[in-house]
Formats: C-alpha cells, sequence, structure tokens
C-alpha cells in the first residue's frame, strides 16, 4: 500500500486545504481547542471520513474518531493525533498526523476491500481533543481522558482565561458527543520531530523509542499591593520580583545541573497588572523535561529549595503545585522491528529517536501497544508559525504510516 502519484497529490491538497482553516498570512495557524477554527476543521475531516466509509463518532471530551470495521467483534487498531494548535502556532504540529493517518487507513481499507490485506483487526483514526493544552491545561487532555489517566469531569471544568469551560465550548461548537469508545488493540501516530536530530543526520523517518519525563508545577507567587513609588523598598513585597527571580533560576538550572534538562517559564498573569501598583499576585508555570528521571527529580527539588531562598530574601510567599507530569518511558520495542520494515520497504532511511515533547501517544503507549514516527522538522522550529517540513518528508512519513497501519491491522503487535 505504498503511495502513487495520485494519493500523493491527493495528500498534499488535503493537507493544503486544512491548513486553510484557522490559517494565518505566515502559512501558520490558529486553531486552539474547541474555537470556531477547530469545529470547522473537525467537521472537514469528519466529512472527510465519512465519505470514504468511516464511520464518524465524538466520544464525551470531544475525541473524534472514524472507524472502519473489517471483522465484527475484533478490536480496533487506532491511528490518529491532533488537530487542534498553539495560538499563532505552525500547520504541522498535530494536523499532520492526523491526516497522514486518515490517508494511510484509507489506503489500507482499500487494500482490505481488494483482498489484498488480511485484516485480523479493525481500523480507526482519532483526532484527540486538546493535545495541546494551551487554552484549556493540561496537555493530551482528551487521550488522557481516553486511557483513564483524567476523569472526564475534571476535563470538562477545566476553564479558559475567560471563564468558559470545556463543557461549555464543546456544547457551543457541537462537539460534546456520547460516543462511548472502542476497544483499541493498539495505536500508531506520525508527528513532526520539533528537533533537529532527523535533519542534522540525514534521516527521513524517525523511530520514537521512548520520551523524555516531564514535570509541570503551577507557581502562584503570593506579595502585598503597595505604590511603586512611595513604598519603602524595604517594606516591599513585590510578587512580580519573586516570580522574575524564580523565571532566572530556571533557565540558569540547566546549566548548574549535572545532566540534561530542560525548563522554561512560559505563562505569566499579575495582579493587578498596573503601572503605579506593585503586584500582590503572580500566577505562573513551570516546566521541566528530562531523558533522565534522576535529573528530574533533582530539578524539581533545586527549585522548591531556590523557591525557599527567595520567600526569605524577597518576603514573598510561593507555591509550587504538581498540575501535569509523565516519567521517562519507553515505547514497545515490537513496534521498532514494525517501524524499520514499513520504511525499509518504503525506501526511507530511519533513524531510532526520543521524543522531547509529549503526545498522544505518551498516554496511549502505557494502556496498548503504540508505535510513534517522526519526520524532519526544518531547523526543529516548533510552536511557531514558521513550523516547516518539505513535501517530500511529509509523502515518506505518510508512505511509511500506511505500511505500519497495514502489518498492525494485518495482526501484527498481537501478542506483545
Ligand atoms: C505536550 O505537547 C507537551 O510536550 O507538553
Ligand atoms: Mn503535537
Ligand atoms: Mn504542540
Amino acid at each position: 500500500v505504498s503511495g502513487d502519484g495520485e494519493s500523493h497529490a491527493e495528500f498534499l491538497a488535503d493537507f493544503a486545504y486544512l491548513s486553510s482553516i484557522g490559517g494565518l498570512p505566515s502559512g501558520g495557524v490558529d486553531r486552539e481547542a474547541a474555537t470556531i477554527a477547530d469545529a470547522k476543521q473537525r467537521t472537514w475531516l469528519g466529512g472527510w471520513l465519512a465519505a470514504r466509509g468511516f464511520d464518524v463518532h465524538v466520544d464525551e471530551v470531544g475525541n473524534q474518531f472514524g472507524l472502519m470495521t473489517f471483522v465484527e467483534g475484533a478490536p480496533y487498531v487506532l491511528t490518529g493525533s491532533h488537530l487542534d494548535s498553539q495560538p499563532t502556532s505552525g500547520r504541522f504540529d498535530g494536523a499532520y498526523g492526523v491526516l497522514a493517518s486518515a490517508h494511510a487507513a484509507n489506503r489500507v481499507a482499500k487494500g482490505v476491500r481488494s483482498g489484498a490485506i488480511n485484516a485480523v483487526f479493525n481500523l480507526a483514526v482519532v483526532n484527540w481533543f486538546n493535545e495541546e493544552g494551551s487554552r484549556f491545561p493540561p496537555s493530551m487532555m482528551g487521550s488522557a481522558v481516553f486511557t483513564g489517566k483524567l476523569s472526564l469531569d475534571t476535563a470538562l471544568a477545566v476553564t479558559d482565561a475567560r471563564g468558559v469551560s470545556v463543557r461549555r465550548a464543546l456544547d457551543e461548537i457541537g462537539y460534546r458527543g456520547d460516543f462511548d469508545g472502542l476497544p483499541v488493540q493498539s495505536y500508531a501516530e506520525i508527528h513532526i520531530e520539533q528537533g533537529k536530530e532527523l535533519e542534522q543526520t540525514g534521516h527521513q523517518i524517525g523511530i520514537v523509542t521512548g520520551t523524555w519525563g516531564a514535570r509541570k508545577l503551577a507557581v502562584t507567587v503570593r506579595g502585598e499591593q503597595s505604590h511603586t513609588g512611595s513604598t519603602l523598598m524595604a517594606d516591599r513585597k513585590d510578587a512580580l520580583l519573586g516570580a522574575a527571580h524564580l523565571i532566572a533560576a530556571a533557565r540558569a538550572l540547566c546549566e548548574e545541573i549535572d545532566g540534561v534538562l530542560h525548563t522554561a517559564v512560559s505563562h505569566l498573569e499579575v495582579y493587578p497588572n498596573s503601572p503605579v501598583v506593585v503586584a500582590s499576585e503572580v500566577r505562573s508555570n513551570l516546566d521541566l523535561r528530562s531523558p533522565d528521571p534522576a535529573v528530574l527529580e533533582e530539578a524539581e527539588r533545586r527549585m522548591r529549595v531556590t523557591a525557599v531562598r527567595i520567600e526569605r530574601d524577597l518576603n514573598v510567599r510561593i507555591d509550587l503545585a504538581k498540575t501535569h507530569s509523565w516519567d521517562r518511558n519507553d515505547y514497545t520495542p515490537a513496534g521498532f522491528a514494525l517501524s524499520e520494515r514499513a520504511s525499509a520497504d518504503a525506501g526511507y532511511s530511519h533513524r531510532e529517536i526520543l521524543t522531547v515533547a509529549g503526545h498522544d501517544s505518551t498516554n496511549l503507549k502505557d494502556l496498548v501497544p503504540t508505535v510513534m514516527l517522526f519526520v524532519p522538522s526544518r531547523d526543529g522550529v516548533s510552536h511557531n508559525e514558521y513550523e516547516y517540513t518539505e513535501d517530500a518528508d511529509l509523502l515518506a512519513g505518510l508512505d511509511v504510516m500506511g505500511g505500519v497501519v497495514r502489518q498492525m491491522v494485518s495482526g501484527a503487535l498481537q501478542s506483545v
């Protein structure tokens, strides 16, 4: 089921259309979860799947599925990613994976119908709700609910910056469904790398063997509101200054710690956020990532020590609350061999790689055998309007996904 010219051209045309939904002049997109642009792309995808014979369903947290049943009663090979984006972001993150999965699944379905493929399992495409977690934290929300890591009620109650809940936002766009889910045999996802390794080593396909761990914390710094001019310096309890010290310390920690660590503080809400008032409260975040669980543990410990020092030095209170985390974790080894085969069959070079970012597969792999593939990202640019992957790499990924899904539907990963 490798691609012919026609299916490649169709894929690129579909991707160009999808990218126009919520499209920005830069070529990027702005389609956060449960916005009008998200509704539009969901409706387009649902129509695409339905037109090719998939039964389209939406579950209670807005995950969108297209089911193709070959063997009554058999579980499903599930494949997909997410269509939602960060604000003013790239057009590839997530959306490429959903469309590649849809096209790969359609190829395999054609193969089953023609008798070229003997299906042991059924096949379903998924567009996970709110992978980005930008409008509604945490990230990977739809797949977390699907895998039982987050309760449905908790997810539906999360509110955005304007106080709109997930429940209301999904109702408003007509995408809070009642589909009960499906028995899943295995899962496959493809994504842009969001790093430079494939580009720098000259490989077209990344076979993801494991994921870096992540710890995300909610930070609250509390001080006292006062006059920016008249209050004596010694009397100040400046919450924004406390946050600034914490931000700088998080960055410095990457150089100080023995091991590989990425850190960021990327979100800031300042109260009362007024030019002549020393801030009384800052709400912020802290994102820690490492391939080494011991480094991650040590990073969190040191940030807590730093917070206590800042409290003492600046006369503020700092609260650090863990909101979302995942451990360094490996993907199914049997999936590596399967991916290598699909890659070699399609004639593309491949390399084993770790994922630094989280993906819906990060959740799924803890439930079922999971395959994760990468295609290169130019200069590693991601969560940015100028994210870019060459057409040839998009098509290589599609062809390899076709081979992966074909093998999985034919019974591979059965006894893992
Ligand atoms: C999810 O996309 C993450 O890396 O946090
Ligand atoms: Mn993504
Ligand atoms: Mn993303």
